[in-house]
């Protein structure tokens, strides 16, 4: 793992601080720490509902894109082990599908994992959600799945999604929020906030699951993400709860018109 300075849980695991200048390799090294046990956790820590949060979103946006085409080329932003991107290339034959993310290790594993992907192309690139390797306009569809409590510019961030993506193509994020309900919401704090971290802790983690009930506290919910979507130039922004309001799927567009002001 790399040697960073910053906060460290009692076990050494990493534990990024957002208030660190070194925030951005802080998160690195705490994803690079929990690569290898990332997906088998997730599956876990959600009691299994993580496998149908990403089907459900793009059945979702194939009717939100009615009328548009299947998406021929597709950006996963912060793709992790690839599970989105790996659903995108097998729902869309034919597409071209790019994968990037800053942590190598995640990165491994997504170029590790059985393609099956049939007659879509699926790359893999190291690079961050802030700066794009990409000109204007490139995709179809942009979209990135429980990356943006990471990102401590977002605004920003989503401005670079959106000169990314082509006119008249669209963004697709899932995210973890709080559910609307108050007695549901007190026992998703009570999961998320203590039984989570301990279970990080019980598997050597406990920096990085300590640090996910604090930064989804920094993450704006649904209403001031759409806000956040539409100030970057996106438009038919919406929201779609699933699993209670446990994680959202958003979606939005960029407008067609090529010449629309961005944000
Ligand atoms: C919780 S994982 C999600 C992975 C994957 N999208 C999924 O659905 O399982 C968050 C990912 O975001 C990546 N990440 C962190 N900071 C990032 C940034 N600034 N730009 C792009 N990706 C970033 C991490 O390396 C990690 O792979």
């Amino acid at each position: 793992m790399t040697a960073v300075a910053g906060r460290r849980a009692p076990d050494g695991s990493p534990y990024p601080d957002r208030a660190s200048p070194e925030f951005a390799r802080e998160v690195r090294a705490m994803f690079t720490h929990i690569a290898n046990g990332y997906g088998p956790f997730d599956h876990v820590a959600s009691l299994g509902n993580d496998v149908v949060w990403r089907p459900r979103a793009f059945w979702t946006l194939d009717r939100y894109r009615r009328g548009r085409g299947a998406p021929r080329t597709v950006l996963d932003v912060g793709c992790g082990p690839g599970d989105l991107a790996r659903l995108a290339a097998r729902r869309y034959p034919g597409s071209r599908v790019v994968g990037i993310d800053p942590t190598r290790a995640m990165l491994r594993r997504a170029a590790r994992s059985a393609p099956g992907t049939g007659r879509a192309s699926l790359a893999w690139a190291e690079a961050t959600a802030e700066h794009l390797p990409f000109p204007d306009g490139r995709f179809d569809l942009v979209m990135s799945a429980f990356v943006f409590r990471n990102l401590p510019h977002l605004a920003a961030t989503l401005t670079e999604l959106r000169r990314v993506t082509a006119p008249g193509g669209s963004l697709l994020t899932l995210e973890i929020t709080e559910p609307r309900s108050p007695r549901f919401r007190a026992l998703f704090h009570a999961y998320f906030d203590h039984f989570v971290p301990w279970l990080g802790a019980a598997v050597g983690s406990a920096g990085p699951y300590r640090y996910l009930p604090e930064s989804l506290r920094s993450l704006p919910g649904p209403a001031a993400m759409s806000a956040l979507m539409t100030g970057a130039g996106f438009a038919r922004v919406e929201t779609h709860p699933q699993s209670l309001g446990i994680v959202t799927t958003y979606l939005a567009e960029r407008p067609d018109d090529p010449r629309s002001p961005g944000p």
